[in-house]
């Protein structure tokens, strides 16, 4: 996919824009907090409709304003389309190619994938983390898992309503019970499928980028125990047969103590456990390689090459591994934003961002903005 335009209104400390954009790697300078990435955060906010570095995207409306709004010209396999997305008073809108969607339609059209410093969290933060990220990797190339996830949080939280005020001995209790444990099953079996394949991708890119003596595996802990080579009936009744064995449990807790809530993703290294043994470098390889096998999962299962985000390019490795990553990126033919406060050795569209204005670089229009 190719983001050939895009056009801002109200955002962070953007200055009202329009910009045009190279097919190749286009690079964001400045100094520090001049802008950069809230430039690179305004395009993963036009492909994922949320941003990067908080749940409340409502902090992405410049302060002062009441709303904000973006607009993205992209070409994906097909041709060229044109997405809009707009807050105000808390509430988002999406037009796509002039029509307004709903952000299930919305989600996964234009994809991106983003690479900043705080995705350590995936590895050093709480499981929830990890679930909200590979659920929304799984969801940018599977529309019917995004549909499970939203309908399965749903069912979870009027089933723990049930369970917390003790009205389960009815007949619409059941009725949630056994669509939870069916969307709950499919849910599990998705997660198994993707990480069976993303993790041979992982361990790949991580020999070819970084280190060829070690080993790298993703491992979807299912809460189940192993369900590697369960049949997607034999996950639901196994689901079933542990909600009812600890249903005692969850009458006492008050909430559901069973189910694709309770999973975890972990990363080894060498067999060991890289959130515990694993250097702040490695961490930082270790994503560097994910975000590489994503790029490779979205190619391979919605045919379309997604943009990639990086921010603070400079902020992760060595001088040496910087530059044979990017000799890397410049030999594969993707669309690629950097941010960097050093000037960097590579062919690439430059863009200068100062005080929220971006200047100069030939693709800079700075004109009216209407999103
Ligand atoms: N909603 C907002 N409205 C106005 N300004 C904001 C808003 N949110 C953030 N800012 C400001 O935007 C500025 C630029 O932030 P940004 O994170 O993009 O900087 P940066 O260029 O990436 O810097 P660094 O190199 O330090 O990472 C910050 O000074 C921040 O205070
Ligand atoms: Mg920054």
């Amino acid at each position: 996919m190719i983001i050939s335009e895009v056009n801002y209104v109200n955002f962070r400390n953007l200055a009202d824009s329009t910009l045009r954009f190279s097919p190749g790697i286009n690079v964001f300078y400045g100094k520090n907090g001049q802008g950069k990435t809230n430039l690179l955060e305004l395009l993963y906010f036009l492909s994922a409709g949320k941003s990067f570095r908080t749940k409340k995207t409502t902090e992405v409306i410049k302060n002062g304003k009441t709303k904000c709004g973006a607009f993205a010209a992209y070409t994906d396999s097909i041709g060229e389309k044109k997405q809009i997305v707009k807050l105000l008073e808390g509430k988002k809108e999406f037009l796509w190619n002039g029509k307004k969607i709903s952000f299930d339609e919305f989600y996964g059209k234009l994809n991106a994938v983003a690479y900043i410093p705080e995705d350590v969290v995936i590895i050093n933060g709480a499981p929830n983390y990890r679930r909200d990220f590979f659920d929304g990797e799984i969801a940018q190339s599977d529309s019917a898992f995004f549909t499970s996830v939203k309908n399965f949080n749903n069912l979870l939280k009027i089933r723990n309503k049930y369970l917390k005020e003790r009205i389960y001995k009815n007949d619409e209790f059941s009725i949630y019970q056994n669509e939870f444990v069916k969307t709950g099953a499919r849910i599990m079996k998705t997660r198994q499928e993707y990480v069976r394949v993303l993790s041979s991708i992982l361990s790949l890119n991580y020999r070819k980028l970084f280190d060829n003596t070690k080993e790298l595996e993703l491992v979807y802990a299912c809460s189940l125990g192993n369900i590697k080579k369960k049949s997607p009936e034999e996950i639901e009744a196994l689901l079933r047969e542990e909600s009812g064995r600890i249903f005692s449990r969850e009458i006492q807790c008050g909430y559901s103590l069973t189910g694709p809530q309770r999973d975890d993703f972990l990363f080894y290294l060498n067999g060991c456990e890289a959130r515990t043994t694993a250097s702040q470098g490695e961490k930082k390889s270790i994503l560097f390689s994910l975000k590489m096998a994503e790029m490779d999962m979205i190619l391979r299962n919605k045919k379309e090459i997604p943009v990639l985000l990086i921010d603070d390019i400079t902020s992760y490795f060595d001088r040496d591994r910087l530059y044979s990553l990017l000799q890397y990126l410049e030999k594969r033919n993707i669309q690629i934003f950097l941010s960097s406060t050093e000037k960097l050795q590579i062919s690439a569209e430059d863009y200068y961002v100062e005080k929220g204005r971006v200047n100069p670089g030939r693709g800079c229009l700075d004109r009216r903005a209407d999103a």
